[in-house]
């Protein structure tokens, strides 16, 4: 079969002017495995996670960042479901996203999902304008992870960020490789907006 391998298409088709990073950002899962992070960079992507706006300042983000070609790496790779665990071991970094559900008295923090998921967008378009890719998953056993990195019981761990630099679409299996290249869709803005538009 022959498949568009293309990516320079990958842009959002937007209905309005947006800020670069928000208008090149996709999630590849065609990472470099050859590829690092280097570490100012790295700095600079959590940093844009440590400026994101939560419920009253609480700041409930917590993150494992786990390089390439380390146990922290190998853990978390390990614990991935399903096609996640052909293409996440390409990516130089994998970050560990961690809710902290509850405040040191017990008490729940209702918006601590929320606020750890804001601090990943933000982090992701940093990453973006930093020339990386990221790359969210869900696809992951959550408890696994939470028991092998020993953390606390008010911690949660949400999602996983993959992070590294565009690889080589044909790297992919083939079936990886037809969604790398589908057509990058959007519901309208009038099925978003209930009122008000
Ligand atoms: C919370 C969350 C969980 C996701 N889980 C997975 C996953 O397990 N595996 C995967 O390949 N992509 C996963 N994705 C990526 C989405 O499929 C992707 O962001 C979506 O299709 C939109 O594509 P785009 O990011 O390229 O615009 C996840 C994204 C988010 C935000």
């Amino acid at each position: 079969m022959t498949l568009v391998t293309d990516l320079t298409s990958r842009k959002a088709d937007t209905s309005a002017a947006l800020i670069d990073p928000l208008v090149d950002r996709w999630s590849p899962r065609a990472f470099d495995p050859n590829a690092v992070v280097e570490p100012e960079a790295l700095r600079t992507i959590l940093e844009a996670a440590r400026w994101a706006p939560s419920a009253n300042n609480s700041q409930p983000w917590r993150f494992v960042v786990a390089h390439r070609g380390t146990p922290e790496f190998t853990t978390t790779h390990d614990a991935m479901l399903g096609f996640n665990q052909a293409w996440a071991d390409s990516a130089a970094v994998l970050i560990v996203n961690v809710a902290e559900i509850a405040d040191a008295e017990g008490k729940t923090r209702p918006w601590a999902r929320y606020d750890l998921g804001q601090a990943v967008a933000h982090l992701t378009v940093q990453a973006q304008h930093e020339g990386l890719h990221t790359h969210q998953m869900g696809g992951f056993d959550a408890a696994k992870l939470h028991d092998a990195f020993g953390l606390a019981d008010n911690l949660e761990v949400v999602s996983v960020t993959a992070i590294g630099v565009l690889g080589d679409v044909d790297s992919l299996p083939d079936v990886l490789r037809e969604r790398e290249v589908a057509p990058r869709e959007r519901k309208t803005l009038d099925e978003l907006v209930l009122a008000g538009a």
